[in-house]
């Protein structure tokens, strides 16, 4: 491994950013409510998704750095265990064990597709401090990428000594790695078809097209999400769109994905960035 690398290393700190346009092409966040049973708030992995949303990115041909998201093996866990009288390390160790178990199961999926996945935990990324991620170091997750292995990064927790600890959202994993790597488009796939006007669970809900930060949208306050929910991926968005294009499609349909890194419109929301009636 070390031989494989080697010459990276040396010039990987001066070159990064600029080696890092030319290679990379897209970022994607797979959602924890289309990978896993959300909504019924199991701990169930929905595998078939999993495996052809796996097969949509590897046909695609394109190059990208995956994230996805917890589900109930983050939000679930971590609920249930702040209300247990434990030890803050011991929390974090089991929410940590908690979340490998989907990430693993998605490794096994990604390289059944032969998309050489390579797991990065967030706590390999970043060291937060209050809440805020104050070191960031993506040089081996940019050499793995540049030997044709697929980053995987995934919703955690993480020590923080400020805070005892932080949730870091694959959301936020997203905007971290937009605003380093600057990709042509971020796409986050989730088990609706985009953003709605209301909740999409009401009859009258429209679904949005394009939304932008001037938009007024009435979200649905989540039971099982501890970083926001949709509001939450929201606002993230919003702020990753001023780095690159921005799109939530629904990955419970056949195709949208591959479709979407294709450059292809489907049914879906373009989130974009407005500078006082100025668009991108
Ligand atoms: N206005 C809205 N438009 C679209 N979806 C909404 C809206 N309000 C609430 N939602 C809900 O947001 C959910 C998706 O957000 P959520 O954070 O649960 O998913 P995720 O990010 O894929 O999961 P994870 O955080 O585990 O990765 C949908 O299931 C939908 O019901
Ligand atoms: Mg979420």
């Amino acid at each position: 491994m070390q031989d494989l690398f080697a010459h990276d290393f040396k010039d990987i700190s001066k070159n990064i950013k600029k080696r890092a346009l030319i290679t990379f092409v897209l970022l994607i966040k797979l959602g924890g409510s289309v990978i896993t049973r959300k909504k019924e708030n199991e701990y169930v992995i929905e595998r078939d998704i999993l495996k052809r949303l796996a097969y949509e990115i590897k046909e695609s041909g394109k190059r990208a750095i995956v994230v996805h998201g917890a589900g109930p093996f983050g939000h679930r866990k971590v609920t249930e265990l702040l209300l247990k009288n434990q030890n803050e390390k011991n929390k974090i160790v089991e929410i940590q064990q908690s979340t490998r178990i989907l990430n693993t199961e998605v490794l096994k999926i990604f390289n059944d597709a032969e998309l050489n996945p390579i797991s990065f935990p967030p706590y390999s990324l970043f060291k937060f401090s209050s809440g805020k991620p104050v070191t960031k170091n993506f040089d081996f997750l940019n050499c793995y990428f540049k030997e044709g292995f697929t980053p995987v990064v995934y919703g955690d927790i993480c020590f923080d000594p400020e805070n005892e600890y932080h949730i870091c959202s694959g959301d936020e994993s997203m905007f971290e790695l937009a605003k380093f790597f600057r990709p042509k488009r971020a796409i986050f796939v989730a088990d609706v078809d985009g953003i709605f006007d209301r909740n999409p669970e009401n009859e009258k809900a429209k679904l949005l097209n394009q939304v932008s930060n001037d938009s007024k949208i009435s979200f649905r306050n989540e039971r099982v999400d501890v970083t926001g929910g949709m509001e939450g991926k929201f606002k993230t968005m919003i702020k990753i769109s001023k780095f690159c294009e921005v799109w939530i499609i629904n990955g419970k349909v056949k195709h949208r994905l591959l479709k979407t890194i294709n450059g292809k419109r489907v049914r879906g929301t373009e989130i974009f960035y407005e500078e006082k009636g100025r668009t991108r």
